[in-house]
């Protein structure tokens, strides 16, 4: 996720862009960088790290151009540097454009390119963009951008400027943001409103595959072919606050909001057209893959219970034993360690002290470690042997949402690749796997579309003054019990306490009362007949039961005072789904007793102290 802003008007532009990627900070912060055309030429400035350091920089550049693009960088394909910032220039350096996004197959534009002369200076994806476009230019840079993205495939927004053409900027979009502000005698674009807040409300937003041509006095939508599009401006209400978020409330409920989005980035480029998973940088051959025999997993909280998802689907699909624990348990034991252990180590942020520190450990006795983790170069992908990189973007509600449903797919990914190396699945069944796995973030965006959030707010209100939840789970539904549970502490303080179905009658069957609130998961899967006879036995306490089903499961509606029903699919990559109604119940409890779920007291986004 990256921040992108344009500028087209009267005035001199510098400081508008950079104030601009000031309001997109939020998107990304590890490179930046600004280009404008003054007298025919493009000045560029790039710095490496926050937003800070190209201020420090920013006089270098005269402030008397009067148009520009801007860009603050969340680094998904190559490490954060000059050379990667953005904007990227082709060859001839007429052209310079900014990209927010994933061009899936970069890699073979970029071979073409490359043989036929053109000469690349980063490792993104998006500088095949610039040479796409200086290829394509006849004259007219409407026409090749254009044709530049027809070339391209994934999802992204790009913004181009030539100094060809000094008072003109294009910009297209395919499922990522964008938007066009409107001003007197000056226009602007942006992946967010609150870029342009403060200078205009007057906004358009286009449609995928609507070029957008801006100049200081015109804006002009037409489709690829150039047949104009009419579309209606409309004016924004939405103070600064509401347009960092997006419109939405709070970081928390937009970020639960991007995770199709955070799915979909995970996904790019790691499942090929014949169906396989694909992983890169992982610092494993595959004889090394072949030798092992035992898998470690280590992470603290929400990145814990992603690990547990993974602990399942190793174990089924890679046939590989599966020890996971909580890092700071682990970096204090004597655990039997050997060269054909591989420890996985998850961490959103890559800074988690306890994670580090089990690093370390597992490495010292001779284990390969590899990194899941959201942060390009953040300590663990220094510390690791190789990295998988989710790509939720960055995540500022306290509370995990985004990030653990990229966690629990890159695992997912992980234990499907491990076994196809390791020879363990039939290539059909992969294939039919890696189907169903490109299915789920449209399952999910349909799902969060789709109004169902009001019957969970409803019931979360009715529910939010309960003293306890407990939550049940079997199997793979235990970790999502985990999850939400947690969510609820962490942002409502209702105590909830999270169990193995089938213990419960060990010991907390004795918490329930005439009324108490026992969420369950319970879609559909091997264990699911198991799960409906615990239901039972909390009904014949007087429980109330709220149930995660699969939809079309019409018989649950019987047993249970309360159904989330969630999209239907293979029973490991169902925690995707039904992770979601439990940040969701736990969102609205807490708003509907006026908790901060943004900041939760006592707590913080990154623990970088044991
Ligand atoms: O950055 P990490 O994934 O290593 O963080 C681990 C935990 O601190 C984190 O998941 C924490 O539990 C979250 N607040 C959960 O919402």
């Amino acid at each position: 996720m990256c921040g992108i802003v344009g500028y087209a008007g009267d005035r001199p532009c510098r400081d508008i862009l950079f104030r601009g990627l000031r309001k997109l900070e939020y998107r990304g912060y590890d490179s930046a960088g600004i280009s404008v055309i003054t007298e025919g030429q493009f000045d560029l400035l790039h710095s490496v790290g926050n937003l800070d350091r190209l201020e420090e920089i920013l006089n270098q550049m005269p402030n008397q151009s009067h148009l520009g693009i801007a860009h603050t960088r969340w680094a998904t394909h190559g490490r954060p540097s000059n050379e990667n910032a953005h904007p990227h220039l082709d060859c001839t350096g007429r052209f310079a454009i900014v990209l927010n996004g994933i061009v899936e197959n970069y890699l073979a534009l970029r071979e073409q390119l490359q043989g036929e002369g053109h000469e690349f200076t980063s490792e993104t994806d998006a500088e095949v963009v610039a040479h796409l476009i200086e290829r394509a230019f006849r004259g007219d840079l409407r026409e090749a951008a254009a044709e530049a993205f027809r070339q391209m495939e994934g999802h992204f927004t790009y913004v181009a400027i030539t100094t060809e053409d000094p008072e003109t900027m294009v910009a297209v979009r395919k499922e990522t943001p964008l938007v066009i502000g409107l001003g007197e005698k000056e226009n602007f674009l942006a992946s967010a409103v609150t870029a342009f807040l403060s200078e205009t409300r007057t906004v358009i937003f286009p449609d995928d595959a609507e070029l957008v041509t801006v100049t200081r006095d015109s804006v002009v939508i037409t489709d690829l072919d150039g047949n104009v599009i009419e579309r209606q401006a409309e004016e924004v209400d939405w103070d600064e606050d509401a347009a960092e978020k997006g419109g939405y409330e709070t970081f928390m409920l937009k970020e639960i909001n991007e995770q199709p989005t955070a799915l979909a980035d995970t996904l790019a480029e790691r499942v090929t057209h014949e169906g396989r998973v694909e992983l890169e940088g992982l610092g494993l051959e595959d004889g090394d893959i072949r030798r092992l025999r035992q898998v470690i997993i280590v992470a603290c909280g929400t990145s814990h219970h992603a690990g547990l998802v993974g602990k399942y689907a190793l174990e089924k699909w890679a046939r590989l034993p599966v020890e996971i624990d909580v890092a700071s348990e682990f970096r204090y034991r004597d655990p039997v360690i050997g060269p054909d252990t591989l420890t996985i180590a998850i961490t959103q942020s890559g800074e988690t002290a306890d994670t580090l520190a089990a690093m370390r450990l597992a490495r010292q006795a001779g284990s390969k470690v590899l990194a899941i983790t959201n942060i390009v170069g953040s300590q663990a992908t220094r510390e690791a042997d190789g990295v998988l990189f989710t790509r939720a973007g960055l995540e500022i509600g306290v509370a995990a949402t985004k990030t653990f449903e990229a966690q629990v797919l890159a695992v997912i990914l992980l234990a499907l690749y491990l076994a196809e190396v390791r020879g363990h699945l039939a290539d059909e069944y992969v294939k039919q796997l890696t189907e169903e796995i490109r299915r789920v973030p449209t399952m999910l965006n349909g799902y969060l579309e789709d109004g169902r959030l009001a019957q969970i707010e409803a019931v979360a209100t009715r529910y939010a003054k309960e003293r306890f939840f407990l939550y049940l789970g079997r199997n793979i539904g235990l970790p999502v019990c985990m999850e939400g549970a947690l969510k609820l502490k962490e942002i409502s303080y209702i105590p909830s306490e999270s169990y193995a179905a089938g213990e419960m009658k060990h010991g907390p069957i004795a918490l329930l009362d005439e009324g108490s609130p026992v969420v369950v998961v319970a879609t559909d899967g091997h264990t699911y007949e198991k799960l409906i006879s615990n239901i039972q036995e909390v009904k014949a306490r007087g429980a109330h039961v709220i149930a995660v089903a699969s939809e079309g499961n019409k018989a649950i509606a019987d047993m249970a005072d309360e159904v989330f029903y969630v999209p239907k699919t293979d029973e490991v990559l169902s925690p995707l789904l039904a992770t979601v109604p439990l940040q969701l119940f736990a969102y609205y409890v807490a708003t509907a007793n006026g908790e901060s779920v943004d900041q939760p007291r006592n707590l913080a986004k990154t623990v970088t102290v044991e």
